[in-house]
C-alpha cells in the first residue's frame, strides 16, 4: 500500500518555492493517495523563534494547504508536537542513525554556518526526526522540493539499519517524489541561490501572503540578464536546460521555470512564445499569471485565518487520525527494540 507524508516548516514567510516545490504536488498527489501533511512546529524551534510567533505560524501554514487546494476531508492535516509518536521515534532514530551520517549533511553545515559551535543540537539531529515523521506512519512516499533530497536519503539508511539491526522488515524504505520543473525556485535577487524563508531581502522571494501589488513590484525589480529571452536552442535533447545557460544565465532560467510552473505549460511552449522578446515584456506577463495564480491562495489564507474555530476543529480531527495510525507503529517499534 502506498501512503504519502510531507512536512513544512512554521517559521513564517511561507513562498513560491514552498508552493511550487512541494504543496502544489501535495496536491495532486491527493487525487489516488492516502496523504498525511504536517505542520512540522518541532522542525522549526530547532531556531530560536518567538513562541506567539511560532503559534501564529503554525495556523497559518495549515491555512495556507487548504487554500493550495488540500482537502481536509480527504487528506489528514496535523501539527507534529501534537502526536507524541514522532519525538518517541526521534529518540530510537538517534540511537540507530551514526554520527558520520549526519556529519555529512550539507544542510545542516550551511544553517549553522561559522557559528556551528552555537547551533542547537536539535539542528544537528534535525534529520532524525524528520525520519521518524516519515517512518512513523510507514510512509512510502514523500513529496518535497529537491533540497530535502539528501534527508530523505538519511530516511531511507536509518530505515535499512533499523530492519537489519532488529532482523525485520518493519520500516518500509521511503521513495522521493520530487516532481516538476520548479524542484529548486531560486531568489529572484540571485539565480545562484535558493528561494528560502530565512533570506533577509523580501525582494528575493514572493511570499504567500503577498498582495498583488508586492508581487509585480518584486518581479519588476527581479534580477534578469541584459540579453532578450533565449531560445529553443538553450535545451538540450533530453529537453533540459544546457550547462552552458545554467551557468550563465541562472537567473533568466529560473524565471522560465517560474512561468512553466505557474502556467502548467512545457518549457518548450514557454520559450517559443518569448523566445527574441525583452523582459519588460516577459516580466509583465509573469507578473500577470503569478497574480492570477496566487491572489486567491492568498485570499483563501486570509478567510480561513479569521475562522479560528474552523481551523482548529481541522487540526484537532487531523491529530486523532494521525494518532490512530501512528499509535500500533510506535507500539510496535517499541516491542521490536524490547522496551519494557
Ligand atoms: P521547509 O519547511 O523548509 O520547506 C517545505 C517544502 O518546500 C520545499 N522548498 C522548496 N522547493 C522548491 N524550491 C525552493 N526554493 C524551496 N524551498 C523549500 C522543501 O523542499 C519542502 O518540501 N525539513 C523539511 C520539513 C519536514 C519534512 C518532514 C518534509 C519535516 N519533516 C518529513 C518531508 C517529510 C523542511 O524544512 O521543509
Amino acid at each position: 500500500m502506498s501512503r504519502v507524508f510531507s512536512g513544512v516548516q512554521p517559521s513564517g514567510n511561507l513562498h513560491l518555492g514552498n508552493y511550487l516545490g512541494a504543496m502544489k504536488n501535495f496536491v495532486k498527489l491527493q487525487e489516488d493517495h492516502e496523504c498525511i501533511y504536517c505542520v512540522v512546529d518541532m522542525h522549526a524551534i530547532t531556531v530560536k523563534l518567538d513562541p506567539l510567533t511560532l503559534k501564529k505560524n503554525v495556523l497559518e501554514v495549515a491555512a495556507a494547504f487548504i487554500a493550495s487546494g488540500i482537502n481536509p476531508e480527504k487528506s489528514i492535516i496535523f501539527v507534529q508536537s501534537q502526536v507524541s509518536a514522532h519525538a518517541e521515534l526521534a529518540w530510537i532514530f538517534n540511537c540507530v542513525a551514526r554520527l558520520g551520517w549526519l556529519n555529512r549533511m550539507t544542510q545542516f553545515k550551511e544553517k549553522a554556518g561559522k557559528n556551528r559551535e552555537g547551533a542547537s543540537i536539535g539542528l544537528y539531529t534535525y534529520p532524525i526526526l524528520m525520519a521518524a515523521d516519515i517512518l512513523a506512519y510507514h510512509a512510502t512516499h514523500v513529496p518535497v522540493g529537491d533540497d530535502q533530497r539528501q534527508h530523505l536519503e538519511l530516511a531511507r539508511d536509518i530505515a535499512s539499519k533499523f530492519n537489519s539491526d532488529f532482523g525485520n522488515e518493519f520500516f518500509p524504505i521511503t521513495e522521493p517524489v520530487i516532481m516538476g520543473v520548479a524542484t529548486r525556485v531560486m531568489s529572484l535577487r540571485d539565480g545562484k541561490k535558493k528561494m528560502s524563508k530565512s533570506e533577509e531581502s523580501d525582494y528575493s522571494r514572493l511570499n504567500l501572503t503577498d498582495n498583488k501589488d508586492e508581487i509585480v513590484n518584486k518581479i519588476k525589480k527581479a534580477k534578469t540578464d541584459p540579453m532578450v529571452l533565449p531560445d529553443l536552442d538553450c535545451l538540450g535533447e533530453n529537453g533540459m536546460f544546457k550547462d552552458q545557460i545554467l551557468q550563465e544565465r541562472p537567473e533568466t532560467v529560473n524565471l522560465l521555470n517560474i512561468y512553466s510552473a505557474l502556467s502548467e505549460e512545457p518549457m518548450e511552449k514557454v520559450i517559443s512564445n518569448f523566445s527574441g522578446r525583452q523582459f519588460t515584456h516577459f516580466k509583465n506577463e509573469l507578473s500577470d499569471l503569478a497574480v492570477e495564480v496566487l491572489t486567491p491562495v492568498n485570499d483563501e489564507i486570509k478567510k480561513l485565518l479569521g475562522n479560528n474555530s474552523f481551523m482548529e476543529d481541522i487540526l484537532k480531527k487531523g491529530k486523532e487520525k494521525a494518532i490512530e495510525i501512528s499509535d500500533p507503529i510506535i507500539n510496535e517499534t517499541k516491542r521490536i527494540v524490547g522496551y519494557f
